[in-house]
């Protein structure tokens, strides 16, 4: 039976599982390979200027390999699990860029954030079951913050049509620009426990 940490500082201690097809932590679905098509158009969007680079969780570095393969001046990564992080410590050893891992929560670490992005990807899992299709939405209100102008911030929405009308008031309450794109063609298998539909639309903010 799968439980959500009583406290954040639990999933660090939560079992990682991990075959070619997805990545179990805890027993949680937290990230599966049908999410390419997904995770390339995220890392296309970062990458517009070829720029500074922030991505919050590596799970297992699809999006990242994604950033690195477009190019970009730097890559950092914010990674909760010591397990994960490992791996993208191992991971990064074979990347041609400048590299940063981060390790622990964002919760800990964007407040007190230094460094401005041109491009962040938030992409984490809810913690809490009253996170669930929402776990990006207290990072919104951060991120114009970290970014330089004309920086862009995107992530997975959850978000199908009619898209909610609290996550629109969110983004617009902290973006002045908002682009909306329906990434299609995906293709998540009936055991997916988290997304069942064949699109996904994502916003795109720009700090203007
Ligand atoms: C969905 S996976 C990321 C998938 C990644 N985009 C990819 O392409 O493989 C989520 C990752 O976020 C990490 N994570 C979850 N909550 C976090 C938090 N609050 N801060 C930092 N990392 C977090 C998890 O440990 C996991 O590795």
């Amino acid at each position: 039976m799968k439980k959500y940490p009583k406290k954040l500082d639990e999933w660090k201690s939560f079992e990682v599982e991990q075959n070619e097809n997805e990545l179990l932590i805890g027993g949680w679905q937290v990230m599966q390979t049908w999410e390419l098509p997904l995770m390339k158009f995220l890392a296309q969007q970062v990458t517009w200027n070829h720029g500074d680079i922030l991505e919050v969780g590596f799970g297992m570095g699809i999006s990242a390999t994604e950033i690195i393969k477009n190019g970009c001046a730097s890559y950092t990564v914010i990674e909760a699990h010591p397990t994960i992080v490992e791996r993208a410590k191992k991971w990064a050893k074979n990347q041609d860029a400048k590299i940063r891992i981060l390790e622990g929560f964002w919760q800990d670490i964007i407040p007190s954030m230094k460094n401005k992005f041109d491009g962040i990807l938030f992409d984490t899992f809810p913690m809490h079951s009253k996170e669930k299709y929402s776990n990006h939405f207290p990072f919104i209100p951060y991120s114009p913050k970290i970014l330089k102008k004309n920086g862009i911030l995107t992530f997975f929405s959850d978000e199908k049509i009619p898209f909610r009308n609290n996550h629109l008031t969110l983004l617009f309450n902290h973006f002045d620009e908002v682009k909306f794109t329906n990434v299609k063609n995906l293709n998540p298998p009936k055991n997916c426990e988290y997304w069942k539909d064949s699109y996904m639309i994502i916003p795109v903010c720009k700090k203007i």
